[in-house]
């Protein structure tokens, strides 16, 4: 357990420590973040994404790197990744609906999804989204059912479990051959769903997809999974007669949440992914040029986000434990609960002091399991009124937000040379009965 101030390597690159102990991010101190846009507050770092999507781009090529849109998605975000030259990843009408919105160009839009409906089908044939990644027998159906006579062919991908153990956690394990993703390699399945899209007129066999898990470390997963899916590419290679351009092999790259945590940097990933995949295309004996690309979510807005908390109590319970209550919790990040994630606490007007305090940050919610930081290593003096910072939680954070408790969503800002934009206003009170018959209306006070 830590006692010293929070690890630099955590907080985003624009990051800055006064000699006050101010912590500012994007030029904005996060004190002054907080009178004027509330708490909870989600903060990120506009040059922490864009560094990111840089380096994929830098280290994959052009045209090769998909933002997995599900990670954070809104507006502002849509066209700042768009603008970095990465295409998107969506997986729901929702998804898709927010990019279209935001001025993305369908081509560069991939629509993923493992039970996509009629009207999802029918909205990214008609937009002319890029590339539709098909998950099941089922799906090809109602896609060959949904594709004009005339007109491009709609360029698809065929996902597949490539049986890869990708030592992560188990609701984020997706490449295993127990999966509701995908079809099977192992029993022929990828094989003969990569004919059917052959056979079917209107339909243009792009590639092959998998996506093995997420928050994964072990860089030899994806070498083995390459090479399930370049064997795999040969074989359709020689059944239809059509050369396999693209191999997507996900995304999934772990990032840091704790010091002790060790990613692999995005270069050393790539260099990996690429050696491991023509090594094994090589081997195969795939004919395609086979272009390698990638759907990082997590590594490029996870550690460029940050959230920003108000202490409301706090409860010692003598020689059992501190409870420090915020004022979200799970509504804002689900994480703790859903997979016992593990995050840093800091105070961000003191940010530079030591942290020898030990206690449990959990939020309002009315469950024990609300937690958002187990064993938080805190100044002794935290009180309450002091801000509390989580950093690393741009990813699955604010994407995973509920109304539980109607608790209104938190606000979220982009922050660069000292500007802050609202990207996403709070929620209101009267957004919680938006949806709702109207309270004044008939049956009202009845
Ligand atoms: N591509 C596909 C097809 C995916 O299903 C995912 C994530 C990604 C790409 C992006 O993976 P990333 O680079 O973000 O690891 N809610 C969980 C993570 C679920 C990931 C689902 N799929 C969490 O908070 O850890």
């Amino acid at each position: 357990m830590t006692t010293s101030a929070v690890d630099p390597e955590l907080l985003p690159r624009s990051s800055r420590i006064a000699p006050d102990g101010q912590f500012s991010v994007g030029g904005c101190r996060v004190e002054a973040l907080a009178e004027e846009f509330g708490t909870p507050l989600f903060v990120y770092d506009e040059a922490e994404i864009r560094g990111r999507c840089r380096e994929y781009v830098a280290a994959f090529g052009p045209d090769s790197v998909i933002y997995a849109s599900k990670a954070f998605l809104c507006t502002a975000l849509a066209r700042l990744i768009d603008d970095e030259g990465l295409m998107l990843d969506v997986a729901t009408a929702g998804e898709m609906h927010v990019a279209l919105r935001a001025g993305v160009d369908p081509a560069r839009l991939e629509l993923h999804g493992n039970n996509k409906s009629d009207a999802e089908l029918a909205t990214a044939v008609a937009a002319g989204v890029g590339r539709i990644v098909v998950d099941s027998h089922d799906e090809l159906d109602r896609l060959a059912a949904s594709v004009p006579v005339t007109g491009p062919p709609v360029r698809v991908l065929v996902r597949v479990t490539p049986g890869v153990d990708a030592h992560t956690h188990e609701y984020v394990t997706t490449g295993a051959d127990d999966s509701k993703f995908g079809f099977n390699v192992a029993n022929g399945d990828a094989l003969r769903a990569a004919r059917r899209v052959v056979d079917i007129d209107g339909l243009e066999l792009v590639g092959l997809h998998c996506h093995i898990g997420s928050q994964v470390f072990v860089l030899a997963a994806y070498e083995a999974a390459a090479q399930v899916v370049a064997g795999l590419a040969a074989e359709v290679e020689a059944a239809t007669g059509v050369e396999i351009a693209e191999l997507n092999i996900g995304g999934g790259l772990g990032i840091r949440y704790q010091s002790a945590d060790d990613p692999p940097a995005i270069a050393d990933y790539a260099r990996d992914l690429q050696d491991a995949l023509r090594a094994a295309c090589a081997a195969a004996g795939v004919k395609g040029a086979a272009r390698l690309l990638v759907e990082p979510g997590r590594s490029i807005v996870g550690p460029a986000g940050l959230t920003v908390y108000r202490v409301g109590t706090i409860k010692e319970i003598d020689g059992v434990r501190t409870y420090v209550a915020v004022d979200g919790g799970m509504s804002d990040n689900v994480r703790v609960a859903l997979y016992g994630a593990r995050y840093e606490a800091f105070v961000p007007t003191r940010a530079a002091a030591e942290r020898e305090r030990i206690v449990t940050v959990v939020g309002k919610h009315c469950e024990s399991g609300d937690i958002v930081v187990r064993d938080a290593s805190v100044p002794a003096d935290l009180a309450v009124g002091d801000l509390l910072v989580t950093p690393d939680t741009g990813a699955y954070g604010y994407s995973m937000a509920s109304n539980y408790n109607k608790v209104p969503r938190p606000a979220v800002v982009f922050v660069a040379d000292g500007r802050a934009r609202l990207v996403i206003r709070r929620e209101t009170l009267e957004d919680l009965v938006r949806l709702d018959e109207d309270p004044e209306g008939p049956g009202a006070g009845g």
